[in-house]
């Protein structure tokens, strides 16, 4: 009995050590355009869909490959940001590159791209944080009939996901979730997101917080420990997984 009690006590005085996993987070999050500022998703994750106390930064790059962001310096912050904040917060570090990478000008191969996104991912670990890689934002071009959005970057997507799975690395599907609910809403609401008039692959500010919607939506069906440090909005949440326009 005595025991019994004991045992009690130990679970009940263990629950505030317990809580002490919801601790807040730290957002790094690592890109091409379509999650820098002026562009992508990343600056509208940070201010509507992080709760008070989380918060980040993003060093999303418009232009960049996972070779220039390397090169210009931009991954070195990334892991200086790590051990600043890692003490204070859970350190995530999302990764989504590939719109530049593919080109035939930007000098990365396939397989160079996977070895990039490897080893950021594996230095983002050793440095202390969560790295999740992410499929590419798909842009939202459509074609055929019936018209659907173009599929090209399905080589990168699937390439970001072989390096999470072989090096079991946390990942979330942006590519086809992006994909579905852009066939969903047609081209016509789809193009009202774009940052500027025919521009499909950027986003202007409610894109920006519809996609980054999209991801943190992702992002806590994937890893149920960030519903508490997650900002939520089940208006837009519904709208997008009932395919319905925002
Ligand atoms: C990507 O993987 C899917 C299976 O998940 C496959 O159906 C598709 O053909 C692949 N696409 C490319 C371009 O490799
Ligand atoms: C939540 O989403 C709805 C539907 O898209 C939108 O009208 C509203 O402004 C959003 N609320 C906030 C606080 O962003």
């Amino acid at each position: 009995m005595k025991l019994l009690t004991l045992t009690i006590l130990g679970v009940v005085s263990a629950w505030p050590i317990q809580k002490r996993a919801d601790r807040l987070v730290y957002w790094l999050l690592a890109g091409d355009s379509t999650t820098a500022p002026n562009g992508g998703w990343g600056d509208a994750y940070l201010g509507t869909t992080v709760a008070a106390g989380s918060s980040g930064h993003n060093y999303g790059h418009s232009g960049a490959t996972t070779a220039s962001f390397r090169a210009g310096g931009d991954w070195a912050k990334v892991i200086k940001d790590i051990g600043t904040n890692k003490d204070e917060s859970d350190v995530w570090v999302t990764i989504q590159f590939g719109h530049n990478d593919q080109k035939t000008t930007s000098g990365v191969t396939l397989d160079q791209y996977k070895t990039n996104l490897k080893n950021f991912a594996t230095e983002a670990k050793t440095a202390g944080a969560t790295p999740v890689l992410v499929t590419p934002l798909t842009r939202r071009t459509f074609s055929g009939k019936p018209a659907k959005v173009v599929e090209n970057l399905a080589e990168q997507r699937n390439a970001t996901i072989a390096v999470a799975n072989t090096n079991s690395f946390g990942y979330i599907d942006l590519n086809i979730a992006s994909e579905n609910y852009v066939n969903a809403i047609g081209q016509t609401a789809a193009d009202k997101y774009n940052l500027a008039d025919g521009d499909r692959t950027h986003l202007n500010p409610w894109g920006g917080v519809v996609f980054a919607r999209i991801v943190s939506d992702l992002l806590v069906a994937k890893f149920p420990q960030l519903d508490s440090v997650t900002k939520k909005n089940e208006t837009l949440s519904a709208l997008i997984a009932a395919g319905k326009p925002a």
